[in-house]
């Protein structure tokens, strides 16, 4: 394994994204370009990138963690908050519907990856749309953009031949496309809907999604932007190695796993993450980004919330765990997967007007099924 590590990626077909920069120089991606370089400055934003912890604020988290720690929920009750994980979620969603997280924006900057190749330049130019809330249908004047548009539909979007959902056979929902993205543990569409009106004009993309809270796949489905031609969206539970996918393995070229590994128990995470790595191509890629250790969030759990170490119960009945690197790392490697990309992302997010500093710890990461020897030496001769 330390000798396949130690082999450059161009030799596993690994694509290397170049940096995008900004005007001034400065890599907009990964993880942003903001720096706190004079401390004086630090309430002229609402958040800093690439922060470094000192030792001191190492240890006052560690601290922080090892105190909250000290109390464990009883064993039985967390059999309950395991058996009962996606009622849980159920709740959630009927409580906040699609109004919890925001659109997942960013991720066309960060994972430029989720679309085909070729599609990627389309995706930047659309990109702006996007974050302005329109969709990339508004490159056609004639269309006029209001909540109701639909982009199965849309003339627009409509021009290019959507993969069709049909199932005979050697066939599949989304089986005539030739890129297919899944994310898992969906939610109510922050990702899924923005990939699909990213993707509108692009052919033969397919998208599915799952999350095993019914509440959150309805939501999915009744979004005005979601369309059945190019996205199923079923219930199903990531952790439950015997629940089949309506698609076969080495299918798919891209698994999204934004924040949810952490929502399952740390037992099951490896047999998760073995499972999504067989349903990869080879030469398809996992992006994932979750809750980094010592985050706030993690911080600011009270005593007896805490399920195991790093692991805790919030008030709702949800469960979040905190990942380092190294784990998320050791998690992917294990399952056969080349590292890619996997970087802690430190933010300090400022509260500006009651002049708070709030330190934020994500993990972001990208890893690669290795493409088979003799396609990987090809790729390599031609470059
Ligand atoms: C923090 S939310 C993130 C939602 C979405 N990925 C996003 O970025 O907005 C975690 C999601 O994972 C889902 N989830 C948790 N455990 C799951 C499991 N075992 N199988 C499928 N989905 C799961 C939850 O229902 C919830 O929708």
């Amino acid at each position: 394994m330390r000798l396949l590590k130690r082999l450059p990626a161009s030799f596993w077909g690994i694509i290397r994204f170049s940096q995008r920069f900004q005007s001034n120089g400065r890599p907009t991606a990964p993880l942003g370009s903001r720096i706190l370089l004079d401390p004086d400055k630090v309430f002229d934003h609402n958040m800093w990138d690439h922060m470094q912890w000192s030792q001191e604020e190492e240890e006052r988290a560690k601290d922080k963690a090892r105190e909250n720690s000290l109390v464990r929920i009883q064993p039985e009750l967390q059999d309950k908050y395991e058996s009962e994980a996606s009622q849980y979620w159920n709740e959630f969603y009927k409580t906040h519907r699609n109004n919890f997280f925001k659109d997942r924006n960013w991720l066309f900057l960060e994972f430029p990856e989720i679309l085909p190749e070729e599609a990627r330049v389309h995706c930047m130019e659309v990109d702006t749309r996007i974050r302005e809330d329109n969709c990339c249908c508004e490159n056609n004047p004639a269309i006029k953009m209001s909540s109701a548009h639909n982009v199965g539909s849309c003339s627009d979007c409509s021009a290019a031949t959507p993969p069709s959902v049909k199932q005979s056979g050697d066939e599949f929902p989304g089986s005539d496309a030739t890129y297919r993205i899944l994310e898992v543990g969906c939610g109510a569409g922050n990702s899924v809907i923005p990939i699909l009106r990213a993707t509108c004009n692009i052919p033969r993309v397919f998208l599915y999604c799952c999350d095993f809270a019914s509440e959150a796949v309805e939501l999915v489905k009744s979004h005005p932007f979601f369309d059945p031609s190019r996205c199923l969206a079923f219930v199903h539970d990531v952790s439950d190695d015997a629940s089949p996918y309506p698609f076969p393995d080495q299918s798919l070229d891209i698994i999204l796993i934004i924040f949810v590994l952490a929502s399952l128990h740390p037992d099951r995470i490896q047999g998760t993450v073995n499972r999504l790595a067989r349903l990869l191509k080879p030469g398809g890629m996992i992006l994932f980004r979750d809750y980094g250790r010592y985050d706030l969030s993690q911080l600011r759990f009270k005593k007896g919330a805490c399920l195991s170490e790093n692991f805790y119960l919030r008030k709702n009945g949800t469960r979040v765990y905190f990942f380092t690197k190294d784990e998320i790392h050791n998690l992917f490697s294990s399952a056969g997967l080349i590292e890619v990309q996997n970087e802690m992302d430190q933010r300090l997010q400022v509260n500006r007007k009651k002049k708070m500093k709030m330190y934020r710890v994500w993990i972001q990461s990208k890893f690669q099924k290795p493409l088979p020897m003799s396609q990987s030496k090809q790729e390599s001769c031609s470059m």
